[in-house]
């Protein structure tokens, strides 16, 4: 029995493949490692669910640059099913580990509006983090309606939507190992 229901788009053409995302994340570690202290734990806070093929891959190239790190979630909401925020951040769960004078790598998926980011350092900053650093694999300028500035960027993309490599459409697509646009059927 088929349970697939018809999807209304589908992934397109590749923007960004496999390879080049294994480079880049590699490059974006030897980058965070300069500003860190090697003696000091890292207290990274990926936020759930678009950032977890991302931070995975981007823990084990700190780990090989020597960087030590303790990692947590936090879950915030902001998209529904389908390809526009609903521009109302509401926090799901947030992280345990405390973050009270630590030094924090706040790790995303994508800079888009950044409200949620926003929101995130907001949150940490609260709670007594030290120094809150921000890195994202995507980054949108184009559609950046607060100020907010990504510290480590993977890549910077046009104003399309994409999918793969943890990013959903409608809670498809996370697993492709690489990033597409979505084309409307
Ligand atoms: P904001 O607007 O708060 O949004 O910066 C951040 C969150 O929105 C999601 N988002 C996308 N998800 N393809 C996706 O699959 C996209 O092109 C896209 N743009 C934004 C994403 O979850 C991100 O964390």
């Amino acid at each position: 029995m088929n349970h697939q229901t018809p999807r209304s788009h589908s992934p397109d053409t590749v923007l960004i493949s496999t390879a080049a995302i294994r480079r880049r994340i590699a490059r974006l570690a030897a980058e965070i490692a300069k500003t860190y202290d090697p003696t000091r734990e890292l207290v990274i806070v990926a936020i759930w669910h678009g950032s977890f093929m991302f931070m995975a891959d981007l823990l084990r190239q700190l780990h090989r640059q020597g960087i030590r790190t303790h990692v947590d979630f936090m879950t915030l909401a902001s998209y529904g099913a389908g390809t526009r925020s609903s521009g109302r951040i509401t926090m799901l769960q947030a992280p345990a580990l405390p973050v009270k004078n630590q030094l924090v790598l706040l790790v995303d998926d994508i800079l888009d509006t950044g409200r949620t980011l926003i929101r995130a350092i907001r949150w940490l900053r609260q709670r007594g983090a030290k120094n809150v650093k921000i890195c994202v694999l995507l980054d949108k300028p184009a559609r950046h309606k607060v100020k907010v500035r990504a510290d480590y960027v993977g890549f910077k993309i046009p104003n399309v939507f994409v999918v793969g490599y943890g990013l959903d459409h409608d809670k498809h697509y996370r697993e492709l190992p690489y990033i597409a646009k979505l084309r409307q059927r």
